[in-house]
């Protein structure tokens, strides 16, 4: 079975490519490299032996897009590709939708073209805005903060629409909650461009000495100890996440899930865990609340459990290893 993974080479993409490869499927990757490198290829051949077919294609523009579908048999695809930054959807609000929704149609309507009608779509947490109450059920309202949301929640719209019209359409959304650690090879991680927006690549530059203290954005929080609680689930279990969902893809129609671990923990216990597991000082003070920031966000990850067959099986003391483990080996090349 052939799977064209677009952002294949960007932080979770590469994580999933390489656990597909070594259940025996066949990876191309297409990716723009705005957020990668090509170097990644190298790492996941690294890691699994095979370097996975490679496309250096903007998914906005359809000639090239048409290019992998008429040289290749595509069986699915898992989109990843995609601008993720909040913050800079706020300063370029028109790049986010022209780039997430713009190569999220343009891929729908090639696929539809060639026959390809199994695509699995990276949804985020972000899409249930701040919610009323956790966990969270897929069948919460939904709502967005920012523009990033935004370009999530119309693209699950415009694919269920596509669904409707269509019924050979065979569509998982998967929300993703928070993402984090690294693959235990220490060869591919998450390598945010510039200072990180995110907690736990913003702990590795402060263990590093690259940063000089986290800023913890709040302790006033209606949370056990007032400092801002998320799900934060290992990429290894995201990735595996994908696999299951590629194995279950049988139903035509929209399946939507909750990728996250279903427990919460506060900013404070991930920097004291990340610390003890790794030896390391991560120097913080606490600062004003972030704006736009939810006190607590977690996953129900039962639908995932009963109907895909997976569930987390990595915990923090993982995540954190993972996570300084592949800084370590980036700061020794
Ligand atoms: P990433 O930036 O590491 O990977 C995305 C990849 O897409 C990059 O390699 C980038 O070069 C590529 N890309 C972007 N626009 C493209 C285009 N027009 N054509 C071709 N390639 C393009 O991000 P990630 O963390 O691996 O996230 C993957 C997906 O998961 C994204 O859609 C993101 O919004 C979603 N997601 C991520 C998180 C998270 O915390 N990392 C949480 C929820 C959802
Ligand atoms: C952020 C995005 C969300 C996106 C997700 C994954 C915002 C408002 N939300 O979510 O839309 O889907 O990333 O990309 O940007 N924290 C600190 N200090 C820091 C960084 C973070 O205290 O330097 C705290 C935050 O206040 C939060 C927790 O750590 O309580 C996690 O933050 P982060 O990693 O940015 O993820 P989210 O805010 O959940």
């Amino acid at each position: 079975m052939t799977i064209l993974v677009t952002g294949g080479t960007g932080y979770i993409g590469s994580h999933t490519a390489v656990e597909l490869i070594e259940r025996g499927y066949e990876v191309i990757i297409a990716d723009n490299l705005s957020n990668s490198s090509e170097s990644v290829l190298d790492r996941i051949e690294e890691i699994t032996g095979v370097k996975p077919k490679f496309y250096l294609i903007d998914l906005t523009e359809r000639e090239p897009t048409e290019k992998i579908f008429e040289e290749n048999k595509i069986d699915a695809v898992i989109h990843f590709a995609g601008l993720k930054a909040v913050g800079e959807s706020w300063q370029k609000p028109a790049l986010y939708y022209r780039n997430n929704i713009t190569s999220s149609v343009v891929l729908a309507e090639v696929m539809a073209e060639h026959g390809c009608k199994k695509l699995i779509f990276s949804s985020s947490a972000t899409v249930y805005g701040e919610p009323k109450s956790v966990p969270i059920s897929e069948d919460f309202p939904l709502s967005t903060t920012n523009p990033y949301g935004t370009t999530k929640l119309m693209i699950e719209k415009i694919y269920t629409d596509l669904a409707t019209s269509d019924k050979e359409w065979n569509i998982t959304l998967l929300r993703y909650f928070n993402p984090i650690g690294a693959h235990k090879s220490g060869l591919i991680g998450e390598n945010p461009n510039g200072i990180p927006n995110n907690l736990m690549p913003y702990i590795v530059k402060v263990a590093a000495g690259e940063l000089y203290q986290l800023s913890v954005f709040g302790n006033d929080y209606p949370t056990p100890d007032g400092t801002g609680v998320r799900d934060y689930i290992h990429v290894t279990d995201l990735a595996l996440g994908h696999v299951a969902s590629i194995e279950k893809m049988t139903e035509p129609g929209v399946h939507i899930f909750n990728l996250g671990t279903g427990k919460g923990y506060s900013v404070l216990e991930i920097v004291n865990a990340f610390e003890k597991v790794n030896g390391v000082k991560v120097p913080y003070v606490i600062t004003a609340r972030r704006p736009g920031d939810i006190p607590m966000c977690y996953a129900n990850p039962d639908k995932a459990k009963s109907e895909l067959g997976w569930e987390t099986k990595l915990g923090l003391e993982d995540m954190c290893r993972s996570a300084w483990g592949y800084a370590v080996n980036k700061l020794k090349k």
